[in-house]
């Protein structure tokens, strides 16, 4: 479990990056809190640097946007998702429960259609 922050220092809108196994971005959309894995999974690019858009945010590199609640991209350049961690919030206090690394997890299946 990683402790973040107080919650009154992650305003709706605002993110926040922290140190887990790999760095994590932990967000804060209208009063719901998300945390994914904070580099991008086409090059090396800070997702806590770029923009929300509803439960989305953009990578401020290539534009690609990753689902908050599941970790996918929108599509190209990036292909892979990024990790989606657990969080929880305490006494005012944020923590993220980080999930198991990558490749310790069956990968997610493609969508057959
Ligand atoms: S680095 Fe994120 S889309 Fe290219």
């Amino acid at each position: 479990m990683i402790l973040v922050g107080e919650l009154s220092d992650l305003p709706p809108g605002e993110s926040v990056r922290v140190q887990g196994e790999v760095p994590i971005a932990v967000f804060n959309v209208d009063g719901e809190l998300y945390a994914i894995d904070d580099t991008c999974t086409h090059q090396d690019a800070s997702l806590s640097d770029g923009w929300l858009e509803g439960c989305a945010v953009e990578c401020p590199l290539h534009a690609t946007c990753f689902d908050l609640r599941t970790g996918r991209p929108s599509g190209p350049p990036a292909k892979k998702p990024v990790r989606t961690h657990a969080v929880s919030v305490d006494g005012g206090l944020i923590h993220v429960h980080e999930s198991a690394p990558v490749g310790t997890t069956p990968a997610i299946a493609e969508e057959v259609g």
